[in-house]
């Protein structure tokens, strides 16, 4: 088990990503053109990302629940299902997805590059469902202004957050990924006072600094995300980037979160959009849409290799 390499779901943040989720086409002649492609991506990823060392190209590739028995029937890996719907005080939608690749680097240009070469080689085998260009902003703030990945586990945390063990062997290596593409309504958070924005998310917008836990509101969002089993903090990693079309007023959040079992990311779900106690839900959705719900499972790098 110790020589499974996981892909890099654990990289440090960049300042670019592209995440792209496709449908495959159920012919199986398109269905072999997926699975060489498993093979075939690290060289590609050696192809464009050695062109710029320092630009930290990488690429994660996921497969949603129908595609995972698609592509390569049994054993399936023990948490992997369709995206489930909530429907709370707000509704997280579940929309179609086969794969996902989650492309980050320094540069845009390797993103774009490497998204390219990608659907290239895939051809009519895929349909795009949804491609999104993210970008950083200032000191890593989301478009409604705070600073966002704080809190976010790094090194041997992040592994132990994201990355399977023990507890499904065929699968080890491996991680579970959900994204969710947030819209937001800039004009009504604009409105908000800066103080009750910050009672929203449980830090000052300005200095980034955490509230005091008996400061926070019940429904802060860093207290509904914080959620423990037996004492100990259930964490995930998460890169979220923002995104928009200024011409278009969209001004958008990148929901992606990974995590060693989807459980964690759901019951995170649940409170924010349910509420914890239900009705005691996540503010921030007052003002921010869910457009999009997807779960996908990412093999380990090896198992990508020997497909
Ligand atoms: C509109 C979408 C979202 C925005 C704008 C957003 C923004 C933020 C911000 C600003 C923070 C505080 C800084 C930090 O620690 O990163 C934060 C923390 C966090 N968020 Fe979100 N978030 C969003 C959605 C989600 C979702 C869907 C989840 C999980 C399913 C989530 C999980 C977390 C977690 C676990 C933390 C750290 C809490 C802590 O331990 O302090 N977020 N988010």
């Amino acid at each position: 088990m110790s020589s499974v390499i996981p892909q890099p779901v654990v990289a440090k943040l960049t300042s670019a990503a592209i995440f792209l989720v496709v449908t495959v086409d159920s012919d199986p002649r398109h269905e072999e053109t997926v699975r060489a492609l498993c093979g075939d991506l690290a060289s590609l990823l050696r192809g464009v990302g050695f062109r710029d060392p320092d630009g930290r190209l990488t690429c994660v590739m996921g497969f949603g629940s129908d595609a995972w028995d698609r592509l390569f029937g049994k054993p399936r890996p023990g948490g992997l299902h369709p995206f489930r719907e909530i429907e709370g005080r707000h509704r997280a939608v579940s929309t179609p997805g086969d794969m996902l690749f989650h492309i980050r680097a320094m540069r845009m240009d390797l993103c774009f590059e490497l998204a390219a070469q990608i659907l290239s080689r895939l051809g009519d085998a895929v349909a795009t469902a949804d491609e999104v260009h993210g970008f950083k902003y200032f000191d890593a703030r989301d478009l409604l202004g705070f600073v966002d990945g704080t809190e976010n586990p790094v090194d041997q945390d992040a592994i132990d957050a994201a990355i399977i063990g023990d507890e499904d062997p065929t699968f080890a290596g491996g991680s579970y990924v959900i994204v969710q593409k947030y819209l937001h309504d800039l004009k009504a958070w604009n409105t908000v006072p800066v103080e009750q924005q910050e009672n929203i998310i449980g830090r000052a917008k300005l200095s980034d600094i955490e509230q005091a836990d008996a400061a926070k509101a019940p429904y802060a969002h860093n207290v509904l995300t914080n959620i423990e089993k037996d004492g100990k903090q259930l964490q995930i990693v998460r890169d979220n980037m923002p995104f928009g079309d200024a011409s278009k007023g969209e001004f958008g959040t990148y929901f992606i979160g990974y995590a060693r079992s989807p459980d964690r990311i759901e019951q995170m779900l649940d409170n924010m959009f349910v509420g914890n106690p239900p009705g005691n839900y996540d503010r921030l959705l007052d003002f921010s849409k869910a457009v999009t719900g997807t779960l996908f499972f990412v093999p380990s790098a090896t198992f990508l290799d020997d497909v």
